[in-house]
């Protein structure tokens, strides 16, 4: 069932984060839904609701033009009815003013974002607020970003030293202009598999200032990857070659969900796993050439994969929870 951004965070708020996974091919929807509903095998496994997750399907502008937007939409679609107790968002991920819009009137998403974290304080506002606008006419919640996080989102690179800490005063009046919903904040983390040279991490005294300024209003993390080691050592001994890798750990989800992070966004772990599976398998069997002989154990790891993400996230078990919240009755 497809329901508001709004609704699950009011559920999620201060008690732990709803993962937002990007998707692009059906092998990843398929091994999201399974995931989070605690079902690694396969689509037919009874339901684990120790294990079941509210969550966010995230589309990015890459993924909506990788095939076809419709493509994604059906899949979703699809999805819903191969898995009707599921409970998710479908959300655009870092949207242009013109992309926001699209998905706005197509009636599909539950909330979009808009992403002018690059342009100046007040274009951002005002690019804001005309999405804000658009969205409310139609029961759609918006995600803005203030703060410059580092890496490569699209077509738009930061460069570490030109990415900036999220700045608390200037959170509050940002929010109180555009009518933003959430906030992406830059506490520290970049997008990609490259997110920290040295000791640094999450700057969880930033999260607190800005959630003192703005209690009970969700903020969003970008570039939440924790860059898996055993992942990352997987696909380098199939063939790989991906150095220095660092990500979040997952032991820091928790407290940032505390601290009102309530969405956390999950794209290059994802990643990761495809190419384990992918690289290992065709050096396992290297006469193969048939696609599902990767596709299969791919959805079945991906599952897997999701679930242990929302197990670190504090959402796993609490699908039932959500769904009796939304049917009005107490959990
Ligand atoms: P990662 O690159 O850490 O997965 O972040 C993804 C993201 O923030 C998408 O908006």
């Amino acid at each position: 069932m497809i329901v508001t951004t709004k609704e699950l965070f009011t559920q999620a708020y201060g008690k732990y984060a709803v993962g937002a996974y990007n998707i692009n091919n059906l092998e990843q929807t398929i091994g999201l839904f399974r995931g989070n509903l605690g079902k690694a095998g396969s689509n037919d496994e009874p339901t684990n609701p120790a294990k079941s997750a509210p969550f966010i399907i995230q589309i990015s502008r890459g993924a909506r033009s990788y095939s076809d937007k419709r493509f994604l939409e059906a899949l979703i679609r699809t999805a819903e009815d191969v898995f009707p107790e599921a409970i998710f968002a479908v959300h655009l991920d870092h949207g242009t003013e013109e992309v926001c819009y699209d998905c706005i009137e197509s009636g599909f998403y539950s909330s979009v974002m808009i992403d002018a974290s690059h342009e100046s304080f007040e274009d951002n506002i005002a690019i804001t607020r005309r999405v804000v606008e658009r969205a409310h006419e139609r029961g759609i919640s918006v995600e803005a970003e203030l703060g410059m996080l580092g890496g490569v989102e699209e077509d738009i690179e930061v460069s570490a030293e030109h990415a900036c800490l999220t700045d608390p005063d200037q959170a509050v009046e940002f929010v109180e202009r555009s009518g933003c919903d959430s906030l992406a904040v830059a506490i520290g983390t970049s997008h990609g598999a490259y997110k920290f040279t040295g000791n640094q991490g999450l700057h969880f005294d930033r999260i607190q200032a800005i959630q003192d300024l703005l209690p009970g209003f969700p903020l969003v993390m970008h570039g939440s990857s924790s860059v898996p080691k055993e992942w990352v050592e997987r696909i380098n001994a199939a063939g790989g070659q991906l150095p220095n890798t660092s990500g979040v750990p997952e032991k820091d989800y928790l407290p940032a969900a505390k601290l009102g992070v309530t969405k956390v966004n999950i794209d290059t772990d994802g990643r990761l796993v495809w190419c384990a599976i992918h690289r290992e398998v065709f050096r396992d069997k290297p006469a193969d050439f048939d696609l599902r002989t990767a596709g299969k154990p791919f959805m079945a790891a991906y599952a897997e994969f999701i679930t242990k993400k929302n197990e670190a996230l504090g959402s796993a078990g609490q699908l039932e929870a959500v769904r009796a919240a939304l049917s009005g009755v107490n959990a």
